[in-house]
């Protein structure tokens, strides 16, 4: 298994360009599931977890054509297995995406149930009432979600907590059923908006997305449509925290500054000088960081996602932080690798107190999510010594090519196999 070594200490410079937003790419690709037609997407990242979908979808029909660096054409006509098996589903919880649009085109679905995952229980049954309450029969039986309908009627749901993919997942089956459907409580979060427009080329009457309230007319059928997926929010968050982190200073290019209100406000309090122009982000750290405090929420505040991040740039920071989870009851697994490098953590239930060390110290550390990997990429830039990342497949799923970047950004690390 890879594995990440970085020794601590330099100063991030220079430019870096941004990737397409895994999170946006993810159900952009299941879309390709509602329409016979291609589907040609630009600006699509080089991950796993996009791997992971593309084999998913392809194993159903779906034709996938590269189509230079980072573009895709998605041809699902020849469509004819609307299965997604627990080996795919169990490596990547948002394989549960297929279930809406497989509904909406084929009539029915067998998707494996996700399970539990590291950062909590995460269930789909909003997912799963939302379809039922727009007409699908659905079973449970063997590890699996059986759905079927003959074609899905516009409903209102209401969810009873904001979810990302759960709001995707309805308004992707929404687009094909018989009337209106509305969601309220929907997820605000940009790559939802991202979604609604790419369906919105492909022939989709949706409005409202980006609000809590989406409106979705049901049409007949959807067409092939080209769609450029929107940057990467998390990844630059991530490289900003590492700019800030090094007392560096670093343009973002292809990126936008538009999605990132909550994060780039904190960094300006820990100060940074931050300044957006066009799709470039720029910062410049100072040499020793305040503490931040940051309490997780749905769109547009502070998203989970950097939550890891903010947690290993407080260790180092001047003061103390408070650093809340509110969306995920598990999400701290980061804090006892960040304790290993000689940072001062202290949990209580879902909050944590972050008092800033003058120093951390390099060790081995092993990642276990996505956004924890990332904390401890941060905190190895920083640390004195040699850092050894275990388990950087994580990263993989969601970050194209960290090495490379991190290096491109004056950063010693290397990957280890
Ligand atoms: C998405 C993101 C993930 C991010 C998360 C929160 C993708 C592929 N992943 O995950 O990176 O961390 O949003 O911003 O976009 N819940 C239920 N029942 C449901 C659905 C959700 O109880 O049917 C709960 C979850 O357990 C969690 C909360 O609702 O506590 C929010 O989860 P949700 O927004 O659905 O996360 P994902 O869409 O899985």
């Amino acid at each position: 298994m890879d594995k990440l070594l970085i020794q601590g200490g330099t100063p991030l410079s220079g430019e870096v360009a941004i990737s397409g937003a895994k999170n946006a790419a993810l159900p952009i690709l299941c879309a390709c599931l509602l329409t016979g037609e291609p589907l040609q997407l630009k600006n699509v990242p080089h991950l796993n977890d996009i791997s992971t979908m593309l084999r998913l979808i392809g194993q159903m029909g779906v034709e996938v054509t590269m189509d230079g660096n980072d573009g895709l054409i998605l041809d699902s006509h020849g469509l004819n297995n609307p299965l997604a098996p627990y080996d795919m589903v169990k490596t990547m919880r948002a394989s549960i995406l297929v279930l809406g649009p497989l509904l909406a085109r084929c009539g029915e679905a067998r998707v494996s149930l996700p399970g539990g995952c590291a950062i909590g229980a995460r269930p789909v049954d909003q997912h799963i009432r939302g379809l039922q309450a727009m007409g699908a029969e659905i079973h449970v039986e063997q590890g699996y979600v059986h759905a079927t309908a003959r074609r899905l009627k516009g409903a209102r749901i209401v969810t009873d907590m904001v979810t990302v993919t759960g709001t995707e997942n309805l308004m992707m089956a929404a687009v094909l059923a018989d009337g209106e459907t509305i969601i309220e409580n929907a997820a605000r979060e940009p790559e939802v908006v991202d979604l609604a427009n790419c369906l919105i080329a492909m022939g989709a009457r949706i409005s409202g997305a980006g609000s809590e309230c989406i409106s979705i007319h049901g049409v007949e059928r959807l067409h092939g449509a080209t769609h450029s997926i929107m940057p990467d929010r998390i990844e630059t968050g991530t490289y900003l925290c590492a700019a800030a982190v090094s007392a560096g200073s670093v343009r973002l290019t292809h990126t936008s500054a538009a999605y990132l209100d909550a994060v780039l406000a904190k960094l300006r309090e820990a100060g940074c000088a931050v300044s957006a122009e066009h799709d470039v982000i720029s910062l410049k750290a100072p040499q020793r960081l305040k503490a931040v405090s940051v309490r997780t929420e749905p769109y547009p505040a502070f998203p989970t996602d950097m939550q890891a991040q903010f947690m290993a740039i407080n260790c180092v920071a001047e003061g103390s932080a408070l650093i809340r989870e509110t969306i995920f009851e598990n999400r701290f697994m980061h804090a006892v690798e960040l304790i290993r490098l000689g940072a001062d953590i202290r949990i209580d239930a879902n909050a944590a107190l972050v008092t800033g060390v003058p120093r951390l110290d390099g060790a081995t550390v092993m990642a276990t999510d996505l956004r924890a990997s990332a904390s401890l990429v941060i905190a190895g830039l920083v640390a004195q010594g040699e850092t050894l990342i275990e388990r950087i497949y994580h990263l993989d799923r969601g970050y194209e090519r960290i090495e490379e970047k991190l290096s491109k950004l004056g950063a010693i690390v290397r990957r280890v196999r």
